[in-house]
């Protein structure tokens, strides 16, 4: 009884074997991916960190990740991210930017802001 009933399974296996081996070699057809929007960008500003933010922040990702960040993030938080990026994703940005694209970031996207999105509710 039990050999009969595992038989069909095997069989199934073996038949469909060559077909997974023909779909890998099948030409790629065409994918679609949804992507977010790519409007995100950083908040422009007349801090001299907005260009170095520009220049330093967005070559690998977009603004979305700032933008995406809490608004009360204070100074540190920024520090450590910006710091995060060297140290663990190499992101090519000069020791001495550091603290000026902060100083940026938490008056635009972080704590600082003049006003922050729900700060008067
Ligand atoms: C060398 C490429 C590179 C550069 C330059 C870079 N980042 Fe990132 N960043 C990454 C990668 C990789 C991630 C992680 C992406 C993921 O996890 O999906 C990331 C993630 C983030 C996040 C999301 C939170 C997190 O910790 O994952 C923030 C915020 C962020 N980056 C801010 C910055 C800021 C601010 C700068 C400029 C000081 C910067 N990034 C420059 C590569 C970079």
């Amino acid at each position: 009884m039990s050999t009969a009933s595992r038989l069909p399974t095997l069989s199934k296996l073996v038949v469909a074997a060559p077909f997974y081996g023909a779909a890998a070699l099948a030409p790629a057809t065409p994918k679609s991916i949804e992507l977010p929007p790519d409007g995100a960008l950083l908040k422009a500003s007349a801090l001299p960190g907005y260009a170095k933010a520009q220049a330093s922040c967005v070559a690998c990702h977009s603004a979305e990740y700032m933008l995406y960040q809490p608004p009360t993030a204070a100074s540190p938080y920024w520090d450590a991210m910006a710091k995060r990026m060297k140290l663990v994703f190499s992101a090519p940005i000069d020791d001495a930017d550091v603290p000026v694209i902060v100083d940026y970031l938490v008056k635009t996207h972080g704590a600082e802001q003049p006003t922050r999105p729900n700060a008067a509710d």
